[in-house]
């Protein structure tokens, strides 16, 4: 594992803590890491996961980058692929928008390029939310 690799996930080794069949691990920009449950072609938890300012990010093993999910102000719930198109670093939240660390593009929690270098947008997934339940619609494979 590289080191970056490493540090990245470190945040989800040695916070952990569960509730029900949801892990909820705390990540370095305030937004919780979820394990979610993987099923068919999406990924759901429990909304009682998203944290204070209504996101989550959900990853669980094998995923390369987490999901982005985020409650915003409308009520609407939006799910990103956080890998940024630009070479794939995280984006994470940052007030009003995800920011890049690598080279400093920023997205709109919906996905949208606000700056670039990226050119693309994030990759965006249909989300359900029914009976305290949040699930993740994916095109085919997982991410
Ligand atoms: Fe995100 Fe370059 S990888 S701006």
């Amino acid at each position: 594992m590289r080191r970056r690799d490493f540090v990245r996930r470190l945040p989800v080794v040695t916070a952990g803590l569960a509730a029900g069949s949801t892990t909820i691990l705390t990540g370095c920009s305030g937004a919780p890491y979820v394990v979610p449950t993987v099923g068919p072609a999406s990924l759901s938890f429990t909304s009682t996961a998203l944290g204070p300012d209504g996101d989550a990010f959900l990853q669980s093993p094998g995923m390369d980058r987490p999901v982005y999910v985020r409650r915003l102000t409308s009520g609407e719930l939006v799910a990103v692929l956080a890998a940024c198109t630009h070479r794939g670093c995280q984006p994470e939240p940052a007030a009003d928008r995800l920011l890049c660390p690598c080279h400093g593009s920023e997205f709109t929690f919906t996905g949208d390029v606000l700056n670039g270098p990226a050119d693309e947008p994030l990759l965006r997934y249909e989300v359900e939310e029914s009976g305290g339940e949040i699930r993740i619609r994916l095109p085919g494979d997982a991410p």
